[in-house]
């Protein structure tokens, strides 16, 4: 099936149109924020499921049962997906944690007036492309991938779901001083997801003891996550998404563009990234 028959374009990006049909976007567009949410802002396979994981634990101070009873999609609800207006977000207690996968001038109109607290996760462009690959021949809601270079056309071009990866990051990078906005890296979480957990746990206004930081950190490992059923989406069924293509929490390492990108492919990359970027100061973890 082409993007025609799986997407439809939501203020010119591809969206599923299974998980986003019309009433879900307009539930978006309507969505009434409070000061003190928590929004949880990715470009598709970049720590998503990750973050959803550790955010909540962070808020209830280590405390694991909302993450070992409740799946991230209700946990952590993407508000722009079809099961966020059944929720009754509305009547959730503070602080109340959402997703979205959305670019920064996408945001509904009560984010720009309320500003809730937001952290944004970005990975090495490679690894997600990687990841969405893979992602995308598991996932029957979205376009079959076909051939690594066709994709990778694509991808660059942003003619892929939630767009350009350049708009996405960008956009975000760009968001206002006034706005609260903590950047992290995928990397980084890699590197170091104590550190991660700690800082987040400071962004949040949360003071955890190390002891706390600890044992979130290690329940969020890959290998760990990998055995939660409300997280590794062994709760969706196989004609949703067929992980004995590639489970959900795949790989869960920086770098695997390696071993999918061909040499020409990746220096193409590199030469869009240089192009793309050239204005772009910030340092990424990635390069
Ligand atoms: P890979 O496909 O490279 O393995 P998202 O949740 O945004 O869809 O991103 C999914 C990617 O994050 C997958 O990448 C998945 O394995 C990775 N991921 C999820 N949890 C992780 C964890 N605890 N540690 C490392 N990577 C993780």
């Amino acid at each position: 099936m082409t993007e025609a028959d799986l997407y439809t374009r939501y203020r010119g990006v591809y969206v599923p149109a299974e998980l986003h049909p019309p009433h879900c976007l307009k539930f978006y567009e309507d969505f009434t924020f409070r000061p003190d949410d928590i929004l949880v802002v990715t470009y598709p396979k970049s720590g998503t499921t990750w973050t959803q994981e550790i955010v909540p634990q962070v808020v209830s101070g280590g405390d694991p049962t909302l993450v070992e009873t409740v799946p991230n999609w209700d946990r952590v609800p993407w508000l722009e997906e079809n099961r966020a207006s059944i929720l009754g977000l509305e009547e959730r207690p503070s602080p109340r944690t959402f997703t979205t996968h959305f670019r920064h001038d996408l945001m509904p109109a009560s984010y720009f007036q309320v500003k809730p607290k937001v952290i944004y996760v970005m990975r090495n462009p490679k690894d997600v492309f990687t990841s969405l690959y893979h992602y995308s021949q598991t996932a029957s809601f979205l376009v079959n991938p076909g051939a690594t270079g066709d994709f990778l056309q694509k991808f660059l071009d942003g003619e892929v779901l939630f767009g350009s990866w350049f708009d996405h990051l960008k956009s975000w990078l760009d968001a206002e001083p006034t706005e609260r906005v903590l950047h992290v890296a995928y990397e980084g979480m890699i590197k170091d997801l104590k550190g991660v957990v700690a800082e987040m746990a400071g962004f949040l206004e949360k003071p955890l003891s190390s002891e706390a930081i600890e044992m979130i950190a290690e329940r969020c490992l890959f290998k760990n996550m990998k055995k939660n059923p409300m997280s590794n989406y062994s709760l969706v069924p196989a004609e949703i998404m067929d992980q004995s293509k590639n489970a959900f929490l795949r790989k869960g390492i920086a770098g695997d563009w390696k071993n999918l990108l061909t040499a020409e492919q990746a220096e193409h990359f590199d030469a869009v990234y240089k192009e793309k970027m050239k204005d772009v100061q910030y340092k990424f973890a990635w390069d």
